[in-house]
């Protein structure tokens, strides 16, 4: 393009003035450029007055030059300032000097100007494609579940409530209910990402309580290993994906991403509790789990693998007994954290209510639900993964935090 007439736009990333030469780097999402302003250029008094991170558009001429960073620079014609940007910054972006993660939080829209930031939530949006592509490619179709609910479906303590109309209701804390319902209509293969809402008391690493769930929910299924199929081949289509699209933003943050090998290792939750010295029926909290992490690791040389057969008591009223107090269920783990939960329901009619009051609960009050289980219910099963949970260990990044914009925790309901 050398002697071309161009405008770029963009973010003044830096602005150097040397005597009688300024040089001004302006930044757009295709990285950054130089413009050169000499001493008898017309732009040259005011362009010293541009202030960091104001956002300019500059018309000039195209010229090679061995000088400059990539190539070429900009000789300008003309700059005009579209916005100036205050002075101090909230924050300094190139990370040089380290902000504190709340700082980064209050000003995430300048905390996105930092390309290791930015790398972040370039994979995940690769991630949320990669999903879409790998289920359309199964056949299964998107769906679309309320997420104003009159009941809960994973436990009530954790529902945030709504005042609806003058009536309770609640913001949805999982799409389970509605998934199994489709499955009653003919439409075999469902899936839907959507944010989902808990009202997590506890303060963790790996809590928000808006998150983003990918679930699924298949029908005619032999076992849930069919549903487990489907997942960890989904699993590998991601990192796949991923380090195929986002090479330059792995690269950024100095990942090597591994691509996990087929089939992912299947541990029992008795195998599970019996390496950690547990007694059987004992809960897997959350420092044994990482600790199971790290001894699946050291055996298998993955940290992706399934845990299988949980208690019964352990896990919701929709999930198929097993016989023996244990259940149709899997966790996924990665990382020495469950990324995702799922297995086969309990698609009869009378053993599915035995298993709402065996759980202390009113069949009355799942009647909408029940319904579907009355004329004709297949065999069925799914998962729910947490998508910021599957980006955040797949980065091995520490905080949750870190892959969603905007998070909502105890503390935090703004920006
Ligand atoms: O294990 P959970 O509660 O399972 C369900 O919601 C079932 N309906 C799934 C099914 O189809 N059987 O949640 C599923 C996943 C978790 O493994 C976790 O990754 C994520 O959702 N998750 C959260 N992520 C971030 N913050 C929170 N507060 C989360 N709660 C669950
Ligand atoms: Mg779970």
């Amino acid at each position: 393009m050398d002697g071309e007439k161009v405008t770029i736009a963009g973010w003044v990333q830096n602005i150097r003035v040397l005597g009688s030469i300024v040089f001004l780097k302006v930044r757009d999402k295709e990285g950054v450029s130089q413009v050169t302003i000499t001493k008898d250029n017309p732009n040259f008094s005011m362009v010293k007055d541009i202030t960091p991170e104001s956002v300019v558009a500059v018309t000039g001429v195209v010229r090679k030059s061995e000088k400059a960073q990539n190539g070429w620079e900009l000789i300008p014609e003309e700059i005009k300032v579209l916005s100036k940007a205050e002075v101090p910054l909230p924050l300094d972006i190139s990370g040089k000097i380290e902000s504190e993660f709340e700082t980064r939080l209050n000003a995430r829209f300048m905390d996105l100007r930092n390309p290791r930031v930015a790398a972040v939530f370039a994979i995940r949006d690769c991630v949320t494609t990669a999903i879409r592509n790998y289920a359309e490619s199964k056949g299964f179709i998107e769906v679309h579940t309320p997420k104003i609910v009159g009941a809960g479906a994973e436990g009530g303590a954790l529902l945030f409530p709504v005042d609806y109309f003058g009536k309770k209701a609640f913001l949805s804390q999982s799409p389970q209910l509605y998934k199994q319902m489709i499955m009653a209509t003919g439409f075999d293969k469902v899936y839907e990402i959507a944010p989902y809402f808990r009202a997590e008391k506890s303060d963790t690493s790996r809590h928000v309580a808006e998150f983003i769930m990918l679930d699924v929910e298949m029908a005619f299924i032999e076992s849930q290993e069919d549903v487990m199929k489907f997942l960890e081949e989904g699993i590998k289509r991601v990192f796949e994906h991923v380090k195929k699209h986002r090479e330059e933003e792995l690269s950024i943050l100095g990942i090597e991403l591994e691509v996990p090998k087929l089939p992912f290792p299947r541990i029992t939750y008795s195998e599970a509790v019996e390496k950690l010295g547990l007694k059987q029926g004992q809960e897997i909290g959350t420092e044994e789990e990482k600790k199971l992490g790290k001894i699946i690791e050291e055996e298998k040389g993955t940290g992706l693998y399934f845990i299988t057969l949980f208690p019964e008591e352990e896990k919701p009223f929709y999930i198929m007994e097993a016989g023996d107090g244990l259940s149709y269920s899997f966790d996924l783990e990665l990382g020495g954290e469950e990324i995702a939960s799922g297995g086969q329901r309990e698609h009869r009619y009378d053993e599915l209510v035995k298993r709402i009051k065996k759980k202390g609960l009113k069949p009355e009050n799942f009647a909408f639900y029940l319904n579907a289980f009355k004329y004709g219910m297949p065999p069925h099963g799914g998962f729910g993964l947490g998508v910021d949970r599957l980006v955040q260990k797949m980065l091995g990044l520490p905080n949750i935090r870190e892959v969603v914009l905007h998070p909502r925790d105890l503390k935090r309901v703004l920006p």
